[in-house]
């Protein structure tokens, strides 16, 4: 403020309502006064971190017994804070998101401290047993891993599904024909089914990254304690394996402000998201009457509110958009991590939306695209014209020369003219006479008009990850049997 001026601080306005005194009695000791209700409410995740509840509850009772264990509670005491522990599991999940927000005035700091008071309340002074070797740091590490884990169980198996109806597509399109593109010019036939077995393998490199991920997530952090570790010699390995986990964390520096498993999946869906944005701009296309390959149901569609003939792929113009969320989250998380020194900082507390918000996304995403992928229609008809146009069997042409003993390069060349004359003409090679051909090469002979066809071109593709029936077919076998085991 310059000197000499009259203007007071300004105390910036209170968007909090409720401004009754709010009191922590978890760190009360420490404090002469009371949080401000603004900074409370800045700080405070429960509205978002309510949703870690069962996590948080079933590490806490896994904790109970690594205390009774380490002699620091009585089974008794245990059993009283276990069945505490339970009926805020039930109140809980009875609980909407929005009663939680009524009722929480003033908010609770996070799901951490709203478990806590409300066992206080239910048990009396042992729950203030509860915490005993034990920080909120290594608990929310514990709770995002226990989360993320289930999620990750659960994404991998919508995956599969998903998977399931491609490979039925696929199954239902062996003899289906559509142009391949490269540079989004049409390029060579292919099978229709062999396009969706790409998008099989992309979903699989998908399902196996998300896996990988899940080994090294897959690590038990409590007994970390703040920073430290603690000082009572709770056996973790107990623990970890009352939580299903193979392991505990090595270091509890690392443990308390370790997200690498949050970026990893972030980074994972990032990558699941743009498979699944790319797939829906391929169908985008497809339903424009440009291509009309694909008749998407009405169901998945929507109208425009002011031209009545409209029917627009907005399912999917969606799915391309949420990607970019996706990856935004995935920048926030880095963004967020990269100044962090050893070890927490409540900075952390930010990994939590950009993490939900990613997951809600790709579920959806992967549950909307599991349904269209059964639904939708394919045009067979209008598949095939497009293949017939535009002298997709140009390649074939130079492959016959090719058998036949010319170099590629100049049998590039000769089926190069015999495009650039189809063209000047107005004429298809593929309806040429056996003599217009010669007048190129001697090399062509009557056998070239099986070559010359779109079945001809796709059977020809009979290796390993060709687009010909048989290898389809191989695939399919495979990815099977996979299944099967
Ligand atoms: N709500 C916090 C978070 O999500 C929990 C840990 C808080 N720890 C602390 N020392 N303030 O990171």
């Amino acid at each position: 403020m310059p000197k000499g001026s009259k203007r007071k601080p300004v105390k910036a306005k209170s968007t909090v309502k409720n401004r009754s005194q709010w009191k922590n009695a978890a760190w009360e000791g420490r404090f002469t006064e009371a949080v401000d209700p603004d900074v409370a409410a800045f700080t405070s995740s429960f509205l978002f971190d309510r949703c870690l509840y069962p996590y948080d509850i079933e590490g806490s009772i896994a904790h109970t017994e690594g205390l009774v264990r380490a002699g620091l509670l009585t089974p008794a005491e245990r059993k009283r804070l276990v069945e505490g522990l339970e009926e805020i599991r039930a109140e809980m999940s009875k609980e909407t998101g929005l009663e939680a927000h009524q009722n929480r005035a003033p908010l609770d700091e996070d799901i951490h401290m709203h478990v806590e008071r409300r066992l206080l309340e239910k048990v009396g002074e042992v729950g203030g047993k509860l915490h005993t070797g034990r920080s909120r740091n290594d608990q929310v590490a514990l709770d995002l891993r226990l989360y993320l884990r289930t999620e990750i169980g659960q994404i991998v198996e919508q995956i599969v599904a998903l998977q399931k109806n491609l490979v039925f597509q696929a199954e239902e399109h062996l003899e289906t024909v559509v142009p391949g593109y490269t540079h989004l010019q049409r390029a060579q036939p292919i099978s229709l089914a062999h396009t969706f077995l790409a998008y099989y393998e992309m979903m699989e490199r998908d399902r196996t990254r998300l896996l990988d991920g899940l080994k090294r997530l897959n690590q038990m952090p409590l007994g970390a304690g703040a920073l430290a570790g603690n000082s009572f010699s709770i056996d973790r390995s107990h623990v970890a394996r009352l939580l299903d986990f193979p392991q505990v964390t090595a270091n509890s520096l690392d443990t308390v402000c370790d997200r690498d498993f949050v970026a990893e999946f972030l980074s994972s869906a990032s990558i699941l998201m743009m498979h699944l944005s790319r797939w829906a701009e391929d169908w985008i296309l497809w339903a424009s009457t440009e291509f009309d390959f694909i008749d998407l149901p009405d169901r998945y569609c929507t109208g425009s509110s002011m031209m009545p003939q409209k029917k627009n792929p907005d399912l999917l113009e969606l799915i391309r958009g949420k990607t970019g969320r996706v990856y935004g989250a995935l920048l926030t998380l880095l963004t967020v991590l990269k100044g962090l020194p050893l070890s927490y900082n409540r900075d952390l507390q930010e990994d939590k939306e950009p993490l939900f918000n990613t997951v809600t996304t790709l579920r959806s995403g992967l549950r909307i695209m599991t349904s269209l992928t059964k639904e939708a229609r394919f045009n067979d008809t209008n598949m095939k014209a497009a293949t017939e146009e535009g002298s997709l069997l140009a390649t074939d042409l130079a492959d016959y020369l090719v058998e036949k003993g010319l170099p590629f390069r100049q049998a590039h060349r000769v089926s190069g003219k015999i495009v650039r004359k189809a063209l000047d003409e107005g004429k298809p090679f593929e309806g040429w006479t056996l003599d217009a051909f010669k007048a190129f090469s001697p090399l062509f002979k009557q056998d070239l008009f099986d070559r010359l066809t779109l079945v001809g071109s796709i059977e020809k593709k009979g290796g390993i990850g060709g687009t010909s029936k048989k290898s389809i077919r191989i695939q399919i076998r495979k990815i099977k049997r996979k299944w099967n085991h």
